[in-house]
């Protein structure tokens, strides 16, 4: 007999204190050195834009991006190790970048460890560019790591 694949039921939705159980057990699961639960908590003090995204509504990623004047920062962007590689990151970031656009955002900024080849190249293809090197900037098991400053230009 031939399963029947329902079509999964993704969505976003703002992100608040209620969900942060969840989101933190993501993020754990999801980055060698983690968020502290204080990070995420001080985000949504500080009023950064967080969404959390929902697959059959549940809890499947999340995003965080500072906006200051015409910046935005990408401070976090992560998709639950059970739903990586199905395009939902691309999903995320999209989401991220309309949001950004909404708010008459010119620029984006981001870092990202060399090491994160996915990461790396779903930037690289959304538009973003190399554009600095920070050295030594992330912990790492040998000491540090650097980290790759992105920029993705909005507007002309
Ligand atoms: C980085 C991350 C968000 C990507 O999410 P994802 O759902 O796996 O990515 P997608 O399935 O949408 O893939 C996006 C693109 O990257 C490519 N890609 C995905 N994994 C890859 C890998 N391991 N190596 C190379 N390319 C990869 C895909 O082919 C796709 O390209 P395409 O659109 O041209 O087909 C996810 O791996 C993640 O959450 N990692 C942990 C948290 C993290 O490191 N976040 C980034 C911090 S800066």
């Amino acid at each position: 007999m031939n399963a029947v694949l329902k079509p999964l039921d993704f969505s976003f939705r703002p992100m608040s204190d209620a969900d942060l159980d969840a989101v933190i057990g993501i993020e754990r699961t999801a980055y060698p050195y983690p968020w502290t639960l204080g990070n995420f908590r001080d985000s949504l003090a500080s009023g950064y834009a967080c969404w959390l995204a929902e697959i059959d509504g549940k809890p499947a990623g999340y995003w965080i991006m500072m906006l200051a004047a015409d910046e935005g920062h990408i401070l976090n962007c992560c998709v639950a190790p059970a739903w990586q590689g199905r395009g939902f990151g691309r999903l995320l970031v999209e989401h991220l970048i309309e949001t950004a656009r909404g708010h008459h955002t010119d620029v984006l900024f981001l870092e990202v460890r060399p090491s994160n080849t996915a990461a790396v190249f779903l930037y690289q293809r959304l538009g973003f560019e190399t554009i600095a090197l920070r050295r030594g900037y992330y912990p790492a098991d040998q000491g540090a790591e650097d980290a790759l400053v992105m920029r993705m230009r909005l507007q002309p």
